[in-house]
């Protein structure tokens, strides 16, 4: 029987649903994302408490022992990942998700008594196969279990056009039929559906993808809140369909290209390719000491950070070196490329560890037009979000994406440890100008090289 009402019940999914709402209010901003996201829990937590609480449960030893097993395998898997690989770690909980909700879809088939039961039943089995299966793809391809590269066989759109009226009719049939063996038929559709969806993406578009199955995910679970007629499964769900889509677009927009694109893109011959040749043509490199002393001279620096920063965990060293040079009256300014990192305002997070104030933290339109009054651009870790192959170079794979003006600054200098390209694994012309010098090594171990070297000036 049970054990509250259904008012408390209402009353306690319309409290989940406001503190999902909180939460994504909060994670809108570095400064609140940290409540936000305890608030989110909050609700998540009193969501699961009121299941127990309201529903005549079966099976509760077992329930009991996968939501044990849940915690043991995610608590030390969250607190161990490393900030960079946060992205899979995303990728792998979303799929996890998608996975659950469509197998839940599936058992609860035979309870199915209406159309609209039917319908939410089978668009819950197909997009939560497919946010499965992609999850893990993205999963495999960020933490390089893989090739990053698009994989693309020969008629492989032929093969999904026909999987998508296959799996459409496959829909109808189980919509129509309620057949269980017509309902796994169309979640083994999805699950290679999932599988060819994202293996021709590539590289530097696979986070774009992962917050994209992200929505899908959200729209699985809100359908299986009308299978499970749970109010809360309806709004949690929306929510992070509604977000994942919002948050897709913006970083497609970020990089200047059209969701279509990245998901298409291999198809049409690969904007998505890349190509990780390293020329040996030659650049200017310079010591610790003669990047201190261009430093030392210039009144104006606008930092750069990127990927690198994060991998050589410099934030806290690259702040003292700011210090270092304001404390000489040098102005010091940081500018933030959207995309700049392996996800969404991870520079900001970043630096903000390192308590970095967020007045000297200027978005890429802010800061752009400063770059020509700048004496010197120090870029920490940073690549494809200077290179200027996005104005330049048609056919390159980050053609179109807006990127910060580093190379109007008077000065160049760039913290990396060799020639690799970045993340789309293509060449920066910007390194072989004459007014770029490379520090080569370490970001972390050059930054503090730099900052003793200011500091003696
Ligand atoms: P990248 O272009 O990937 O360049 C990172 C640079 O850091 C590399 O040149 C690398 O050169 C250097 N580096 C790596 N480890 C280092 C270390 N320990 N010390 C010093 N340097 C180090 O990074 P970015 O400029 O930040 O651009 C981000 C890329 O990710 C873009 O292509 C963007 O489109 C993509 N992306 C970002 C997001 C989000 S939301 N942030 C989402 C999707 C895609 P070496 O190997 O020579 O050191």
């Amino acid at each position: 029987m049970s054990m509250i009402t259904p008012e408390v019940e209402a009353l306690l999914y319309l409290f989940a649903a406001v503190a999902f709402i909180l939460a994504l209010k909060g994670l809108s901003s570095p400064k609140s994302a940290r409540r936000g996201n305890l608030i989110g829990a909050l609700g998540a937590l009193v969501g699961i408490v009121t299941v127990f609480l309201a529903e005549e449960l079966r099976n509760i030893g077992w329930i009991l022992l996968v939501i044990g097993l849940g915690t043991v395998l995610s608590v030390p898997a969250s607190r161990m990942v490393k900030m960079t690989q946060m992205p899979q770690l995303v990728a792998l909980f979303n799929g996890v998700g998608g996975g659950a909700a469509a197998i839940v879809a599936l058992l609860e088939l035979q309870a199915a008594n209406t159309l609209g039961f039917l319908i939410a039943v089978a668009f819950t089995i197909f997009i939560g196969s497919i946010s499965f299966s992609g999850s893990v793809i993205t999963f495999a391809k960020l933490q390089e279990l893989m090739t990053t590269r698009p994989v693309v066989f020969k008629g492989q759109q032929y093969v999904m056009i026909a999987l998508t009226i296959l799996s459409l009719a496959g829909a109808v049939l189980v919509v129509t039929q309620g057949e269980f063996l017509l309902a796994t038929a169309l979640m083994v559709a999805g699950l290679i559906m999932g599988l060819l969806v994202v293996l021709p993406v590539g590289g530097a578009d696979v986070p774009i993808v992962i917050s994209l199955l992200n929505a899908m995910t959200g729209l699985a679970v809100a359908a299986s809140g009308l299978v499970l007629n749970n109010t809360l499964l309806l709004v949690g769900g929306t929510l992070v369909g509604a977000s994942g889509t919002i948050l897709t677009r913006a970083m497609a927009m970020a990089m200047g290209r059209s969701v279509a694109n990245i998901i298409f893109g291999a198809f049409k011959g690969g904007s998505t390719a890349g190509s990780t040749e390293v020329s040996d043509r030659p650049v200017k490199s310079g010591s610790p000491e003669d990047v201190a002393i261009l430093l030392g001279y210039a009144q104006r620096v606008i930092v750069v950070p990127g990927y690198g920063l994060a991998v050589a965990q410099a934030q806290h060293t690259m702040y003292e070196l700011a210090k270092a040079l304001e404390a000489k009256g040098i102005e010091v300014v940081f500018g933030i490329h959207p995309v700049a990192g392996r996800m969404p305002g991870h520079m900001n997070v970043l630096l903000a560890e390192a308590n970095v104030p967020y007045e000297v933290l200027q978005e890429m339109d802010e800061v752009n037009p400063q770059f020509k009054n700048a004496d010197v651009c120090l870029v920490v870790g940073a690549n494809d979000v200077v290179n200027p192959a996005a104005k330049t170079t048609p056919g390159s794979p980050i053609y179109g994406m807006p990127i910060l003006n580093a190379g109007d600054a008077k000065q160049v200098v760039f913290l990396k440890r060799s020639m690799r390209p970045g993340f789309a694994g293509i060449e920066n012309e910007l390194l072989y100008e004459p007014n770029t010098t490379l520090l080569f090594g370490d970001a972390k171990d050059t930054l503090t090289k730099v900052l003793t070297s200011v500091k003696s000036l």
